[in-house]
């Protein structure tokens, strides 16, 4: 069976790639290099686009409780596909995930794809860390392609949108943060692909979303629909908070919306489901 490009991983990520792409998708359980190695040999792709990962049952704690797991998904399977990517001249996209900086809202710029990741903090933070160094390093020999997305909001209910996450919170916090609109995330990746581009790229959308924007506008066509803003000290959990740069897609050519121009259009889609 021949096909141009193979999704590996059938969860929210890779699903939304199958339905945008209509490309073949691999479920199975990937436990060592070899299981990869009988994917790639039975598909033949020439574009992997790995989906495969572990965020958590519930959130990224969920990730301390199966570390072997975490690491397995997160870590030892995106560089057994870049060896499989070098071996086997096939281009690798990676999902990879931005929440992997520290940010200071005072002085610093939207982070750059180059910066160094150091938010040790958490351990799936790290997982994706470990991964990611790799597979960069990777990038300078073969045909490797790291697209680094946050928070995904999405036109679908779903557990791991935002919007889906925001409504059934009611309590959430007011700090700007990087927001990938998955119709903008399938367009971009799309994109990329086409132009065989190489090395690491954020896929967020410009600028920071404070989500009692989001909420506001979901009020707007919920009536009735009530949150509370919480100071971010009461969170008390260990997550990123932070603002990518978008600038490196911009400069391919790719048209990248502010996060507040997609609100309106995301939440009348979304409450359409
Ligand atoms: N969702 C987010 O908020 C977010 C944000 C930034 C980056 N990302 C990244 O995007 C990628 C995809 O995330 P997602 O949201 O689509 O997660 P997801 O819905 O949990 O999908 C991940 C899929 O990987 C599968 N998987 C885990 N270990 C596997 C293994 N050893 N062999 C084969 N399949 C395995 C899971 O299957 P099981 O369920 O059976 O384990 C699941 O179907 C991840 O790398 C994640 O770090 C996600």
């Amino acid at each position: 069976m021949k096909s141009k490009i193979l999704i590996l991983g059938g969860g929210y990520i890779g699903s939304r790639l199958v339905q945008e792409l209509g490309c073949p998708v691999s479920t199975k359980k990937i436990l060592c290099y070899e299981d990869i190695l009988a994917e790639v040999k039975r598909y033949q792709p020439r574009v992997l686009i790995n989906c495969v990962g572990h965020v958590g049952r519930n959130n990224v704690d969920d990730c301390e409780r199966d570390m072997n797991k975490s690491l397995l998904a997160n870590t030892f399977l995106p560089i057994w596909l870049g060896e499989i990517a070098f071996r086997n001249v096939i281009k690798l996209v990676h999902i990879s995930s931005g929440c992997i900086y520290h940010y200071n809202y005072k002085w610093q710029k939207p982070i750059a794809e180059e910066e160094t990741p150091d938010y040790y903090t958490l351990f799936y933070s790290r997982t994706k860390i470990y991964a990611d160094s790799v597979l960069n390093s990777l990038s300078q020999r073969c045909n490797i392609l790291i697209v680094r997305i946050r928070v995904p909001l999405d036109i679908y209910p779903h557990p791991r949108n935002i919007l889906t996450k925001l409504i059934n919170y009611k309590r959430i916090i007011d700090v700007p943060n990087s927001i990938t609109y998955i119709p903008h995330f399938l367009k971009a990746l799309r994109y990329l692909i086409d132009r065989d581009a190489r090395g690491t790229f954020n896929v967020v959308c410009k600028g920071g979303l404070r989500y009692p924007q989001l909420l506001d506008v979901y009020k707007k066509y919920s009536p009735g629909f009530e949150y509370e803003v919480i100071p971010l000290k009461d969170l008390k959990l260990n997550r990123t908070n932070l603002i990518l740069s978008t600038k490196k897609l911009e400069k391919t050519g790719f048209e990248v919306s502010k996060i507040t121009e997609v609100l309106e259009e995301c939440v009348k889609k979304y409450i359409k489901f």
